[in-house]
């Protein structure tokens, strides 16, 4: 929903019954995200059926109790396509909220160097990294933006994602950037999947900016940040705050800004140093704070305290060989803590739901119950997007997963393997493993 509205794709509603589910997983937590203990009980059904009526949930419960509450209502179950999830488990649709989804070429060649021992921000201050996928997307035109970014939503689809977030901060001039976005929002307008755009204009200071990165925060005030918000193309504002890069102050600078516009806020947070981003976003009210690698204790509390969600990126640690950010510590601080891939070409090229879980359990600690809490409601509370997605209650939107699995206990354990078999966006199904080209709104199929 870069700009747009989730429910841009309402002509391709549907009218779905979800029936005879091993397990359905609700993630039930209302309009916020669910911090500390409360994550570690999803929510599990068993004997349940669901009911998606134009693309919204208007029943959930014991499979008698909705049937006789149906029949009452006179409602023509004929109407309905039905998903015999039989010896499945069923879970809200998953949400990455931190992607840099769209960007030209690679950088298989800087992965080969990081591991020869070359680092991430050494690479950046000579110029490549970032610089590197800045260089590529200049060039490319909007229409190859579109080509890959299509082709990278219908992977995402694929590991049981309905909706992502997709970071700009390839462009670092005024027409790249909003190039970046506009293609954002054409990418939800066509694509099931749908897509929250965020302006990361300050993602790295531009070559033609070099050593002068408050000056080039000036510009993106000045020059970029009006447009965006006078066009809605993008929901929230990001810094990648870190040294070398963007100090605290700089970041302050550019989100207040944002703020001022209307936008919400996100930080690249103590990612690769401990420089105070946690407590920044926290003293700021940001949505979110996200990789927290090297979070400080007061970072820790101070997110807690403030109702900040902890993004973690663990797959970006693993790449990069730093330490996984605290993720018990957040837990048991209170705070709330959501997983997210990170997909980009530099950090971490990858869109893979199961490696993050993976990682979410062996790395960080979590419960499969967390994970599955981090991945759907929490993700949707760090897009502010908690009334609407993230979780199987009446009135939500009807996106769910089908995994072929009894339990969502399978996820972490069956390392690094894709478990998804069915997707189902506002009540189409829009992927199906068995049967992929035969969808009713496969990715084959988009408009
Ligand atoms: O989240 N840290 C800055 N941004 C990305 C990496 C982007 C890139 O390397 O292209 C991150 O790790
Ligand atoms: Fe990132």
């Amino acid at each position: 929903m870069s700009g747009s509205t989730p429910g841009g794709n309402r002509s391709r509603d549907g009218n779905l019954i979800v029936e005879n589910a091993a397990e359905i997983v609700t993630c039930a937590a209302g309009r916020a995200a669910r911090g500390g203990a409360a994550m570690a009980d999803p929510g599990v059904l068993s004997g349940a059926l669901l009911v998606i009526e134009d693309g919204r949930i208007t029943h959930l419960g014991p499979a008698e109790r909705v049937q006789a509450e149906l029949a009452a209502r006179g409602t023509a179950v004929d109407r309905f396509s039905r998903l015999d999830a039989a010896g499945r488990c069923v879970l809200p649709g998953f949400i990455d909220a931190h992607t840099h989804l769209v960007f030209a070429g690679d950088r298989v060649d800087e992965f080969s160097r990081r591991l020869a021992g070359e680092g991430y921000l050494e690479i950046l201050s000579r110029g490549g990294g970032i610089l590197s996928t800045v260089r590529a997307t200049r060039r490319a035109s909007r229409e190859e933006l579109v080509r890959l970014g299509l082709a990278r939503l219908d992977a995402m689809l694929a590991h049981g994602v309905t909706t992502v977030e997709a970071k700009s901060g390839y462009g670092l001039d005024r027409e790249t950037e909003i190039r970046q976005l506009e293609v954002a929002r054409e990418l939800d307008r066509r694509h099931p999947v749908d897509v929250v755009a965020t302006f990361l204009g300050a993602h790295a200071v531009p070559e033609e900016y070099r050593g002068r990165p408050s000056a080039y925060i000036d510009f993106l005030i000045a020059e970029v940040l009006p447009e965006v918000a006078s066009r809605r193309l993008a929901r929230f504002c990001d810094v990648f705050c870190e040294t070398g890069v963007f100090s605290p102050q700089e970041a302050r600078r550019i989100l207040q800004a944002a703020a001022d516009l209307g936008l919400g806020m996100k930080i690249h947070a103590d990612e690769m140093s401990a420089l105070g981003g946690a407590e920044l976003a926290a003293e700021l009210g940001a949505v979110s704070a996200d990789h927290l690698l090297h979070v400080s204790p007061a970072g820790v509390a101070a997110l807690a305290r403030a109702g900040v969600v902890a993004v973690l990126l663990p797959m970006t640690a693993f790449s990069l060989r730093e330490p996984y950010a605290p993720a018990r510590a957040i837990l048991e601080a209170g705070g709330a803590v959501a997983l997210a891939t990170d997909f980009n070409p530099g950090s971490c090229c990858s869109e893979s739901i199961p490696l993050l879980a993976a990682l979410g359990a062996v790395a960080l600690g979590l419960t499969a119950g967390e994970i599955v809490t981090a991945l759907t409601i929490n993700a949707a509370a760090a897009l502010g997007l908690a009334s609407s997605i993230g979780s199987l209650e009446v009135g939500k939107q009807g996106d769910l997963v089908v995994l072929d699995a009894p339990s969502h206990r399978h996820l972490p354990y069956r390392l690094g393997v894709n478990l998804v078999e069915r997707v189902v966006k506002r009540g189409r199904i829009v992927f199906d493993k068995r049967n992929p080209g035969g969808t009713a709104c496969s990715p084959s199929n988009r408009s």
